[in-house]
């Protein structure tokens, strides 16, 4: 059961409210009871009154409520928010609840994550991880919640970028097609750009063969295969090095070529397309946005025609509930204008789209990775880098354990890092890329949550028990055996699909992550005052119960942000 959900039908049915836009929420801290809800905030706003003395006046209602106290136990109101304890007979019930029944019963819906979506030409960099980490994350969330998820990379390879790499290679490439690796096309590129400031015959050059390609000019259009070719391999590698879900599609911005003019000359013949000094534009004002320009005096291709067309086939093919945009920051307007377009010419007015944003990720010196003119950070380096520290460290902590568990633990923890570290964040923020706190073992680290689950196994190992890590049964007997911290603790690990639901719903992997974090602190807290090996068998068997749904719970956790655990490190 989705306890926060459960909550909300309660609240709504007790107190007789209609609005939905009130939410409940797993607290994240116990001094805060286990769930709390804002509708004091939401309705206070609706009849203009004091959310304080609202969330008063609801406790109080909800407190003479005998039914509702079969599921809560205590109400407190704080700072407009109302706050609920778990009743502990209910908890000992959803404890051992089966989970995948709930989220069947759900409503099967379709999402389309639109992410890493790199251009071709170019070697992964660092500035495409951030997509990558949080779209990779959002995909695995919504299949954990039982979506039918459409995973697409919408590469850019297509129009002036696909011409002047054309020009590039032809300009200056001593290798053949076959011969060419991705890092050659971008020094062919680099080159070829450097060159162009101050040779303007070479970005005519450029314009030439975009044209050329565009006309499907056949030489031309061989090397563009070989060149999307070469890049997309590539890209597969460096997703297989950080373990992301395979892509179902890359569909390139060129697969909408056709589209994408069909839709401009229905955006003309409506009128909502006008000519602008030899330019075609689509005017916002209206939205508040500055006019859209969807087709240049040179009828070359335009990224957002081509988003255009993109919405047009998705929504044809697939018929998706919501479409996620996980792209930086930087390319709010561009969205904002795409969605305003198709609000005046709804291609899909059946999806939700919704541009997942997020902030940049700096360097150790708090400046933006640069990428132009050749100083260029590729991701490849970053994770080798990432996979050497985890190693050095692995190997002082277990000087006597084999050179191929050291590699898988130096892996699993290197990649662990860079994925925690970017994911544990507010994704509007700057990330920072600092490798110390991010391989730490004792802050709030993929490490430290790693560590915590091996030294969990190890428990198991010493006490000779298998863990079962699918489900855990609960019977009262076991409660009755349970200290406050211990249903402290429980109380923590049931909310893990609350917190999963949570996620999904705010496109936020940081919940599940700092989720993970505190369950790890519980856990290691726990245990620094119960013994677990050393207990009486009574005792004991509950308390491995404890160990085996935390160790559940951090290994789907984890899971759910593409992180590995280890049953040793
Ligand atoms: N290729 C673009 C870039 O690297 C990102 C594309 C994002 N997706 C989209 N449908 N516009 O900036």
């Amino acid at each position: 059961m989705f306890i926060a959900d459960f909550l909300k039908g309660k609240l709504q049915a007790i107190l007789n409210v209609s609005e939905c836009d009130f939410s409940v929420f797993p607290s994240g801290n116990s001094k805060f009871g286990d769930y709390a809800t804002n509708i004091a905030f939401v309705l206070a706003k609706n009849r203009s009154a004091s959310p304080f003395a609202l969330a008063e006046d609801l406790k109080k209602e909800l407190e003479t409520n005998k039914g509702f106290c079969k599921f809560v136990s205590a109400i407190e109101a704080k700072s407009g928010y109302i706050n609920f304890v778990l009743h502990p007979a209910w908890v000992a019930h959803i404890a051992s609840e089966n989970i995948q029944a709930a989220i069947k019963q759900r409503k099967k819906k379709t999402i389309v994550v639109d992410y890493s979506s790199p251009n071709i030409g170019k070697t992964l960099a660092i500035a495409h991880i951030r997509s990558t980490i949080i779209g990779d994350a959002l995909a695995r969330i919504y299949m954990y919640m039982g979506w039918r998820v459409i995973t697409d990379s919408h590469v850019g390879d297509w129009g002036m970028l696909a011409g002047k790499l054309i020009a590039a290679y032809r300009t200056y490439s001593k290798k053949s097609l076959a011969q060419l690796s991705l890092e050659d096309i971008q020094d062919l590129y680099v080159r070829f750009t450097n060159g162009e400031e101050d040779n303007p015959e070479l970005t005519e050059r450029a314009k030439q063969e975009t044209v050329k390609l565009q006309r499907k000019d056949k030489e031309n259009m061989k090397i563009w295969r070989a060149l999307v070719k070469i890049s997309i391999r590539e890209f597969t590698d460096i997703y297989a090095l950080l373990g992301t879900v395979p892509f179902q599609h890359q569909y390139g911005e060129s697969h909408y070529r056709t589209l994408a003019d069909s839709i401009v000359k229905d955006l003309v013949a409506s009128g909502i397309a006008q000519k602008s000094q030899g330019a075609l534009i689509v005017p916002l004002d209206q939205e508040k946005l500055p006019p859209a320009l969807i087709q240049k005096t040179d009828e070359a291709f335009l990224y957002i025609t081509s988003d255009l067309g993109t919405i047009a086939f998705r929504c044809k093919t697939w018929r998706p509930d919501a479409v996620l945009y996980v792209v930086a920051n930087e390319q709010a307007l561009h969205f904002e204008q795409l969605f305003a377009i198709n609000r005046l010419h709804p291609l899909d007015a059946h999806a939700l789209l919704v541009h997942v944003k997020f902030g940049m990720m700096l360097g150790f010196d708090g400046k933006k990775f640069s990428t132009r003119h050749g100083s260029f950070i590729s991701l490849r380096d970053v994770i080798s880098e990432a996979r050497e520290r985890a190693y050095t460290i692995a190997k002082k902590k277990n000087p006597t354990i084999s050179e191929k568990q050291l590699r898988t633990i130096a892996r699993v923890i290197g990649i662990g890092a860079i994925k925690y570290n970017d994911l544990s964040q507010n994704r509007n923020t700057d990330v920072l890329f600092d490798w110390d706190a991010m391989l730490s073992l004792s802050g709030n680290s993929a490490p430290y949550v790693q560590y915590t689950y091996a030294r969990l196994s190890s428990i198991c190992a010493k006490a000779k028990a298998k863990v079962k890590t699918k489900k855990t049964t609960w019977t009262q007997k076991d409660f009755a055996l349970f200290d406050d911290a211990e249903n402290v603790l429980l109380k923590k690990l049931i909310q893990f699909h609350d917190v999963v639901l949570q996620a999904s719903q705010e496109y936020a992997p940081n919940y599940i992550a700092n989720y993970v974090y505190e369950v790890a602190t519980m856990v290691n807290a726990w245990y620094e005052t119960h013994h677990v090996v050393h207990a009486g068998p009574v005792v004991q068997s509950v308390r491995l119960k404890l160990v085996a749904q935390a160790m559940t719970v951090i290994k789907m956790g984890l899971g759910l942000l593409g992180i590995g655990v280890l049953s040793r490190m």
